[in-house]
């Protein structure tokens, strides 16, 4: 008997609702390209390139706009003679200052056999190596710098980077920068030099609406999906959701994939409004999930203490029942124990990430109030994670359910 056979009732190609999939036309943007668009027609025209700093939250299409029209910048400018234009990017992801930015953009342009390792120069050698770099290439080169919040507060490679040409340090060469971030406190604490230099030119992508979700889903739903495997009202429902929660296509992408894939393990064979529901919830719980997993230490300690009541039915539990079985587990785990207020923060952040649900309630005659905790997720999930970490001397209770 086969185990695989394809699909032919659900997706005719789901490739199109992955994250990497570059649609060949963007929708409801058109606003934002017509000034990105601007901010760049000086390297057409031949002119030093603006630098450009664009913003909005997670999910609204400001990595895929750029990769879109940088794209059309390259394969357009090709057509003048006098334009040299190289395009570079960077995801500064993992990247925590501008000394391993800098340390990143000169490896791109090295061969493997010549990368500099990402400690033991001083920065202004870095800096002094990248410009080497940027100066052999010659033309304009746009560094494209995507999730550049990860730099934090260490921005000197934004401030340097744009005015290299104005510093001397570049003659063939006009650098300009792209930076693209979604972290708004970022954009707020640049540095005013930083904020001069690099937000030339500002664009923010605000949350999409659900019309405009609709219209993107729409744009690629006759082709991900067989006929009639999705059902009425279900695009209209993703995008509503979406809407009303984030505003990001990323999100009502993933539901209508989700949603998809729910009907491909189940009998059904349409995509109905019902899956789209369940599959807001099926995401959300793998969201709290990694949540968990995530967790600091004396976050995962406290995790522990906290099933450790529920599994003994104790919980909802205030933090006076809490703190001691945590400063158990804390000291024979080999961790000092925080004090309590402390530790109260990584109960509220328990709280915040939906782990923990957390109620107030009033002292009686005394007038007083404290909160009281208990699970607002599966017991199940929490016995996963807890089994997966390591250093933590769990409770005999827990232990022995895991
Ligand atoms: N206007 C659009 N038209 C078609 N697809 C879109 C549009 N905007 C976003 N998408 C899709 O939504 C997903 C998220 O978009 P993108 O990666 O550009 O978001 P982002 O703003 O860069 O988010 P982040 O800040 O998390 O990096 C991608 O799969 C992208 O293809
Ligand atoms: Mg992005």
């Amino acid at each position: 008997m086969t185990t695989f056979t394809r699909d032919t009732e659900v997706f005719r190609d789901e490739d199109l609702l992955r994250e990497d999939y570059q649609p060949d036309s963007i929708t409801a943007r058109e606003e934002e390209l017509e000034t990105y668009k601007t901010a760049l027609q000086p390297i057409v025209n031949g002119a030093q390139p603006r630098n450009v700093f664009l913003y909005g939250k997670t999910g609204v299409g400001k990595t895929l706009v750029s990769q879109y029209l940088l794209d059309r910048l390259e394969r357009d400018t090709a057509a003048y003679d006098d334009v040299d234009l190289s395009v570079v990017w960077l995801n500064c992801t993992n990247l925590a200052s501008s000394y391993q930015v800098a340390v990143s953009l000169v490896n791109t342009f090295r061969e493997p056999a010549a990368h500099i390792s990402t400690t033991g120069y001083p920065q202004q050698r870095v800096f002094d190596l990248l410009y080497e770099e940027l100066e052999a290439i010659g033309g304009t080169v746009l560094l494209v710098l995507d999730e550049i919040d990860h730099i934090g507060t260490d921005d000197e490679i934004l401030y340097e980077l744009p005015r290299a040409r104005a510093n001397g340090y570049l003659e063939e060469t006009k650098p300009g920068v792209i930076g693209i971030s979604n972290d708004f406190g970022f954009r707020d604490e640049l540095s005013p030099k930083v904020k001069d230099t690099l937000c030339e030119e500002e664009i923010h992508f605000p949350p999409y609406e659900a019309p405009e979700l609709e219209a993107i889903l729409d744009r690629r739903v006759d082709d991900a999906f067989y006929d009639d495997a999705v059902g009425d009202g279900v695009i209209a429902l993703c995008a509503a959701i979406a809407a009303q929660d984030t505003g990001s296509a990323r999100q009502a992408l993933t539901l209508l994939y989700k949603a998809g894939e729910l009907v491909r393990t189940g009998d059904a064979t349409t995509v109905t409004e019902e899956h789209v529901h369940e599959a807001f919830t099926v995401i959300e719980r793998d969201q709290i999930e990694h949540g968990m997993r995530e967790l600091t230490r004396h976050g995962h300690l406290a995790l522990v203490a906290a099933l450790g009541l529920a599994l003994q039915d104790e919980t909802p539990v205030r933090i006076r029942e809490i703190y001691p079985l945590y400063r158990t587990i804390a000291s024979e785990s080999k961790t000092d124990p925080l004090v309590r207020r402390r530790f109260h923060d990584h109960l509220a952040d328990l709280a915040m990430l939906g782990i923990l649900d957390r109620r107030t309630r009033n002292e009686g005659r005394a007038g007083g109030q404290y909160y009281e905790y208990e699970f607002n997720v599966d017991l199940g999930t929490v016995r996963d994670v807890v089994a997966d970490l390591e250093g933590i001397t769990v409770p005999r209770n827990v232990a022995r359910q895991l």
